[in-house]
């Protein structure tokens, strides 16, 4: 079964299924008379961590290649091969040498034919080629080392190396930028590429010309769109920008660290470490997340369905066009035509041969051209079907769009389009196809997938992907040590966090969930371990969590450092946050005042996480459970949005989810009380509350608020009041003793009072709210909220289900 896109955890990098040659000692360097012959000979980098020869990906294939992979890890994966699209075929023989006028040339040996050289101008003839540690094959002065007339490094294949530049060179014009491989087995460059723009913005491209995904520009620190790069996945890494080059480079604190970072076959770009303990790959970042948005990833006339066992398949009507490419992971040919369409024939022009079958609950493809003389359903149709190019039209929202030639990126919505709201393609098929289809119908074009199913078996491959992932060895050996790398998710040992935790005896807090411990690493890493309890409830917990919190990163979430599934133990572990909770600040008389700057920033920080989990991280992700208790603290109260043990992770295309009521009464949106379904707008109105509480530094639901059960001196209605009226000033924590802006008060209040509208749809967005509170944009003076359904229960208590 294919693990769904979201799980990066126990995802396990199956790139090659071939060991490469077995090691023999060997030295780091060609020179003149002294080269390599066959495929078992190879150089190998003097720390040992690179080696260069020949090597086959797979021992059927006839093709052979020079290139450079990582010379302790047994499962072969080409980091850079020289000749991808001219490869050695068998029987010949190659062999890698100094030519005479001292370029590196890989030769066939049966015809002394020259099949690859480097093609440098080099000064000298008397050149050598070595193998530097960092896995840079140079050619180079045999006399001066400094002098270099060529390197691998600037010819990247699909691997960015750690300390290698991706970007450009102003002065040659050299761009450096990574090529996926055709498929899993040749290694000629496919149709995927990586590159850096000159304002440092990287862009992962389909042919040179159509961009999927784009990283954002870089703020100094990270990317924007990607800010999870942080830490996490690149350990150090910046971009540079002078009048010479602008270019971006990584590298890892720890050189004995085995990290991949490539753009793979299927045109997503990924971090993977090597796991030695799993003798395998464990990938811990991919962008784009979903496999189908990537641009043509299945092929042309596809569907895509990320949730689906299979994530390509062919629309009705079409086959698969190049079956063996298709199993390798190469799609480019993608489907075609089973029969051809009426017009197709030359001469036959009148297309009447042809019917349009209908395809429900899908985005549209790539690239439509509006009609705009077709105003009916009717015209659409006909606008399509009198043109003998046109494949495919649609018609929605007064728009009649038809498609020409090949069909790009249709993708299978799941779960919302049950209620009608999904966009109808209508595909062009011969009359036999569709008449064919018709009477099979039912079966292919039911699209209300199985949510909860797909759902279920995410889970369930969550779970399967741990135990599997225990078992296979033994975890880092009690090296704890493995979590200063900041590379990844660490599986834990019970006994190891025991050690860690001090055998659990400094309890930091609790809750229904269990109870969280503070641990060291060793004197400089302090960890907070939660102990899940109640082996059912816990075990909902963790999935939950391990699912959403695990795959992302953002400077306003907590991060996930590692976990532990033993048995019936479920721990997770996270960063420790010395300043714990908001709640401890806003409401404990004994804390020291947070003052309204730090309140304000906190109110910022809150915003941009949840506003991340909501739409820029690509699965959104609804908290469910947003309150003071959940916002903790930094060091330099920068806040981290915690607990996501109530999560719901949504596919790329739900607006909504139908769930059992979960979350914390008081901060409980109405929707919530008067039907199942929800939307990210839930996470608005929690947060809108918990801004009230910044305010006024008490709770909403504090019992003064509701003398004689009259709510209308809840603070919320009192603020929505004092908004109108201008007493903001009236409202403010007294611990505060004015010392506040008001032009930001009475903002914060604004956004709280269209936070808790009672109709979600008033509510804004949370990247409405980042821009507001920011100063970037205004909102109008928001009407007083109706009753709040929510406002039910005395002290916050938690629902669990
Ligand atoms: C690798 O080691 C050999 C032998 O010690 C030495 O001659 C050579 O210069 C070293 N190569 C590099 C790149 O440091
Ligand atoms: C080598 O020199 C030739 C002729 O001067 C030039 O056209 C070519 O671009 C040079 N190649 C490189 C890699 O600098
Ligand atoms: C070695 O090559 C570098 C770069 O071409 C040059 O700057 C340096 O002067 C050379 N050193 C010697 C000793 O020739
Ligand atoms: C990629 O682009 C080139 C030139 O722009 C074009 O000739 C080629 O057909 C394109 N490849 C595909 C698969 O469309
Ligand atoms: C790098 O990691 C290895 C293995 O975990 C460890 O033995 C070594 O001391 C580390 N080196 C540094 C400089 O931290
Ligand atoms: C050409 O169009 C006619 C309808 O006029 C259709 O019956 C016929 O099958 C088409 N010819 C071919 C070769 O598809
Ligand atoms: C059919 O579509 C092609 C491509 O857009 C266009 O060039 C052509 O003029 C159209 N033919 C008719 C009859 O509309």
């Amino acid at each position: 079964m294919r693990p769904p896109h979201h799980l990066l955890l126990g995802l396990l990098l199956l790139l090659c299924l071939h060991a490469p040659p077995r090691p023999t000692a060997a030295a780091d360097t060609v020179s003149p008379g002294n080269g390599l012959a066959g495929t078992a000979a190879r150089l190998v980098s003097n720390n040992s961590k690179f080696a260069l020869g020949f090597f086959k990906v797979d021992s059927e294939s006839p093709n052979t290649y020079l290139g450079i992979w990582f010379h302790r890890v047994p499962k072969l994966t080409p980091l850079w091969s020289a000749n991808g699209d001219s490869p050695v075929v068998d029987p010949a023989s190659p062999e890698l040498a100094i030519s005479g006028d001292g370029n590196l040339v890989i030769l066939d040996r049966a015809t002394r034919s020259v099949v690859w050289s480097t093609r440098a101008n080099a000064t000298t003839s008397r050149t050598v080629a070595v193998l530097l540690d960092d896995g840079n094959l140079v050619l180079r002065s045999a006399f001066n080392a400094s002098d270099v007339f060529w390197q691998s490094f600037d010819h990247p294949t699909d691997t960015l190396f750690a300390g290698a530049k991706i970007g450009w060179s102003k002065r040659t014009g050299l761009n450096r930028r990574l090529v996926s491989r055709k498929n899993s087995v040749d290694q000629a460059p496919g149709l995927y590429s990586l590159e850096l723009d000159l304002n440092g913005v990287g862009h992962l491209l389909w042919n040179s010309t159509v961009e999927y995904w784009s990283s954002g520009s870089w703020n100094g620190n990270y990317f924007g769109l990607a800010p999870e790069m942080i830490g996490a996945v690149m350990p150090s890494f910046k971009f540079v920008n002078n009048e010479e080059e602008a270019y971006f480079i990584y590298t890892l604190h720890n050189d004995t660290a085995i990290v991949h970072t490539a753009i793979d076959v299927s045109g997503r770009g990924l971090v993977g470490i090597w796991l030695d303990s799993l003798q395998d790959w464990l990938v811990n970042y991919r962008q784009p997340v979903a496999q189908c948005d990537v641009h043509a990833t299945c092929g042309p006339f596809t569907v895509c369905n990320d949730a689906a066992h299979e994530t390509c398949s062919c629309m009705r009507g079409f086959s698969v066009r190049s079956p063996m490419d298709w199993d390798l992971g190469d799609r480019t040919d993608g489907c075609m035509r089973n029969t051809p369409l009426g017009c197709a024939g030359e001469g036959n022009r009148t297309g009447l041969g042809d019917r349009f079958y209908p395809v429900p609950s899908v985005t549209l493809p790539y690239g439509p051209e509006k009609v705009q003389a077709a105003t009916g359903e009717g015209d659409c149709e006909q606008a399509c079907l009198g043109n003998c190019s046109c494949t495919a039209y649609s018609f929605g929202g007064g728009i009649c769009s038809v498609w020409r030639g090949k069909l790009y990126n249709v993708k299978q919505q799941s779960g919302a389009s049950s209620d009608g709201n999904g966009v109808v393609l209508y595909i062009r098929l011969a009359t036999a196809e569709v008449a064919g289809v018709e009477t099979k119908k039912s079966g292919r074009i039911s699209t209300g997938v199985a949510v909860g199913a797909s759902a279920a078996a995410a889970i369930l491959m969550i779970i399967l992907g741990l135990m599997v992932w225990r078992r296979r060895g033994k975890w880092f050996d009690s090296k704890l040590g493995n979590a200063q790398g900041g590379i990844g998710i660490i599986a834990f040992r019970y006994v190891d966090l025991q050690r860690a935790t001090k055998n659990f005896s400094e309890k930091l807090g609790g809750g229904s969930f269990g109870s969280v411990f503070k641990g060291y690493l060793n004197d400089s890493v302090t960890l907070a371990v939660k102990r899940l309890d109640g082996a059912h409830q816990g075990e909902k917990q963790f999935r939950a969590e391990v699912n959403s919190v695990g795959i992302i990163q953002h400077i306003n979430l907590v991060k996930l450092i590692g976990f532990c599934c033993e048995g019936d133990k479920r721990l997770l572990v996270y960063e420790y946050m010395p300043n714990h909770s908001l709640d401890v600040h806003l409401f404990k008389a004994d804390e020291a005042v947070l003052d309204w700057n730090v309140r304000y920033q906190i109110a910022i920080g809150v915003a941009r996480g949840l506003a991340y989990l909501h739409t820029s991280c690509r699965d959104c992700i609804i908290h469910c459970d947003i309150k003071p208790e959940n916002i903790l603290l930094d060091v330099s109260f920068v806040p981290k949005i915690a607990d996501f043990g109530m999560a719901k992770v949504l596919g790329r295309e739900f607006s909504h989810a139908m769930t059992t009521m979960r979350g914390t009464i008081g901060y409980l949106a109405p929707e919530w009380i008067g039907g199942t379904v929800v939307t990210s707008k839930v996470d608005v109105y929690s947060y809108g509350m918990v801004l009230f509480e910044i305010i006024s530094g008490r709770r909403n639901s504090c019992p003064e608020y509701f003398k004689d059960g009259d709510y209308s001196t809840f603070f919320p209605m009192q603020a929505a009041r004092k908004l109108l009226t201008g007493e903001i000033g009236s409202l403010l924590d007294a611990k505060l003793h004015g010392d506040v802006n008001l032009k930001e008060v009475e903002r914060i209040c604004k956004v709280a009072c269209w936070c808790i509208q009672e109709n979600e749809l008033a509510r804004p967005t949370m990247a409405e709210v980042v821009q507001v509170l920011e100063g970037l944009s205004e909102l109008d003076m928001p009407p007083l909220p109706r009753l709040l359904n929510a406002v039910t229960g005395g002290s916050p208590t938690s629902l669990r289900h």
